[in-house]
């Protein structure tokens, strides 16, 4: 198994992407923390799922934009595991609009949770991995962070702002053996792109070269490969996962 003995923090893991990584890392022998905000039900019911697989999860409530909640949440997992090995910096959200009519408010909640949300995860998990000498991060960016996106503008700088988060960080911790990478995910079939209207997701699906949206596991095979030994000189990269939508 390629992640035996590992223990791995995937935040916002309740639903979507993140379950998808989770459950992925599990059956590669990982252990995982189940980060969630509000679907608490979800987040019980997949450490019960991986319980019955035979793995541990242990589920970890926490507003990963929040100072003070994600380091109760990390204090709480390396007492919980003994130690984090692997950090996927999942969770986000979107709060699309035209710029001219994007509030306040939504330009800094996603901000906040897409971007300093990261921010707080990596600077809590950063020195007790430089202490064990060993770690990865993976963070979850966005085609949208590349191309841009109309409607997206808040999303997009978020995302953008999370690649050049990922590769400054890969270079101020390579020397400890802590590798840094991203993964930039297309169009993937989540609550997250249900919401698009039909009309939209017609649109999208005709630029997508493979013909078909991304699966959670097209990307979590991903997480696996980048958090695995065989990714062990990898660093600072963004690995795009798109069905080929932005080559
Ligand atoms: N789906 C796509 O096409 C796509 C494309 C590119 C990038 N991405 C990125 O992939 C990641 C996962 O997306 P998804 O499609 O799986 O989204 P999703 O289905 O909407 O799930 C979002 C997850 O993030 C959690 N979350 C949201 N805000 C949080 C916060 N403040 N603190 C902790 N957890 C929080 C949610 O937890 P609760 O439900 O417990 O609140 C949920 O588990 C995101 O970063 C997204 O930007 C997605």
């Amino acid at each position: 198994m390629l992640l035996e003995g590992k223990v791995a923090l995937v935040t916002g893991s309740s639903r979507g992407i993140g379950r998808a990584i989770a459950l992925a890392m599990v059956k590669e022998g990982c252990q995982v923390a189940v980060n969630y905000l509000g679907s608490e039900e979800k987040a019980k019911s997949l450490c019960e799922e991986i319980g019955q697989l035979g793995g541990k999860a242990i589920p970890f409530r926490a507003d990963v934009s929040r100072w003070d909640e994600a380091k109760t949440m990390v204090d709480g997992v390396l007492s919980s595991f003994g130690k984090v090995d692997i950090l996927v910096n999942n969770a986000g959200i979107t709060k699309d609009n035209l710029l001219l009519r994007m509030s306040q408010e939504d330009w800094e909640e996603v901000i906040r949770i897409n971007l300093s949300g990261v921010y707080n995860c990596t600077k809590l998990l950063l020195k007790p991995m430089i202490k064990q000498r060993q770690g990865r991060i993976i963070n979850i960016t966005s085609v949208s962070g590349i191309t841009g996106n109309p409607g997206q503008s808040n999303y997009a700088a978020a995302k953008a702002g999370l690649i050049g988060f990922t590769k400054s960080i890969a270079k101020e911790v390579a020397s400890r053996d802590i590798l840094v990478n991203g993964i930039a995910p297309g169009f993937i079939a989540t609550d997250m792109t249900e919401a698009l209207v039909q009309a939209e997701q017609e649109k999208l699906l005709s630029a997508i070269p493979l013909g078909r949206m991304g699966s959670p596991e097209d990307i979590a095979n991903v997480a696996v490969f980048l958090a695995s030994e065989k990714a062990g000189y990898i660093t600072g990269q963004i690995i795009t996962v798109d069905g080929g939508l932005t080559m």
